[in-house]
């Protein structure tokens, strides 16, 4: 108890404050609650329907989840850009986070596709036009985070400008929220653009150099880089750009019966087109894929050789003790 004292006493001390009125503090203040310190009445009313449809409270809290995992991602990804390197175990540890939280929400998803009533939810979004869950800025933070603008920029718009803010504006979404009679933007894309254009032109600007691909890429350069660390990036970069990406698709289609006929989504998009991750063939780590498993990104094929491989990685090389806590 002494030795604790005297810590307090010089750790305020070099605060320039004095230790007892702290400790006289202590006598008055209140026992910290659960309810409290998770600000839980405050979430829970964080929740509110735009109609008297029930399930519209399971479309708003599982977005609200999905958030939250968002913000976890976030978190992971600017701990990363701050690590030295030097070691591996702790980037394969903060990684396999990453992994973990969207795993979560790909097999998380079945909460909104097995929850909601397709026939409420297809009353109650009409009442939510033009907002999507493609204005989700958490989500585009953390692809910027993960990789650079050129990983970013659609497909077809090659060869790729120099100009960081030319990039910025080819980026693949902006052509992916199009009026499907049109082809004009949305108001849905305006809306975000509006809001959100400059400070994630900004975000790209201030993590160009620090952006998770680019730091893989400058480790790879130094002839580093064990096999399990490449495993664990294949596996991240699939997780996010094949089986979110995927999982979600299927949802949309579930709710908005794609193919022909397919009910225009609230941002009134041409979605069956946009979304398929073979499609976007949006991928964060190009390092670690080879040509021919870029072409085949996101196809069925694909998906299939990838979980055979992963299974006989895992198989042949436990992930190493180090790693695993
Ligand atoms: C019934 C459930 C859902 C349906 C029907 C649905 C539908 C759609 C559609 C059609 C789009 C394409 C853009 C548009 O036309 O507006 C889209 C994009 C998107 N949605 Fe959802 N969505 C659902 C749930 C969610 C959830 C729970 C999230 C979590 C935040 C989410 C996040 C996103 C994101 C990030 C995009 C952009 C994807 C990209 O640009 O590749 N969606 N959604």
């Amino acid at each position: 108890m002494q030795e604790k004292l005297e810590a307090l006493r010089r750790k305020y001390s070099l605060l320039g404050q004095d230790l007892e009125t702290y400790l006289e503090g202590l006598l008055y203040s209140r026992s910290l609650t659960y309810w409290d310190y998770i600000h839980l009445d405050t979430l829970l009313t964080l929740q509110k329907p735009r109609t008297d449809f029930p399930d519209e409270h399971i479309f708003i809290i599982y977005h609200q989840i999905t958030e939250l995992y968002f913000k976890l991602v976030k978190v992971e990804l600017e701990l990363l850009s701050r690590e030295s390197w030097q070691e591996e175990a702790p980037i394969l540890k903060r990684l396999r986070r990453i992994q973990s939280y969207f795993r979560h929400l790909s097999h998380s998803f079945e909460i909104m596709m097995y929850g909601m009533e397709s026939e409420n939810f297809l009353r109650f979004r009409t009442a939510l036009l033009p907002a999507s869950g493609f204005q989700s800025v958490q989500f585009r933070e953390i692809e910027l985070m993960s990789t650079g603008l050129r990983n970013l920029v659609a497909r077809d718009k090659q060869p790729l400008p120099e100009d960081l803010e030319a990039l910025y504006n080819h980026i693949y979404w902006k052509y992916g929220n199009l009026d499907a009679r049109t082809g004009e933007k949305t108001l849905t894309l305006r809306l975000f653009e509006e809001k959100y254009d400059a400070q994630l032109l900004e975000l790209a600007k201030t993590w160009r150099h620090i952006n998770l691909n680019t730091r893989l890429e400058n480790y790879l350069s130094t002839g580093r880089g064990s096999a399990e660390l490449i495993q664990t990036f294949r596996g991240l970069d699939v997780e996010i750009n094949i089986h979110w990406r995927y999982v979600h698709l299927k949802t949309a289609a579930y709710y908005l019966k794609r193919g022909e006929g397919a009910i225009p989504s609230t941002g009134g998009t041409n979605w069956p087109s946009y979304l398929p991750p073979a499609r976007q063939k949006i991928l964060f780590f190009p390092a670690v894929w080879s040509e021919e498993e870029k072409n085949e990104w996101g196809k069925g094929t694909f998906i299939e050789h990838f979980h055979k491989e992963v299974e006989a990685y895992w198989r042949l090389s436990p992930p190493s003790k180090s790693t695993t806590t």
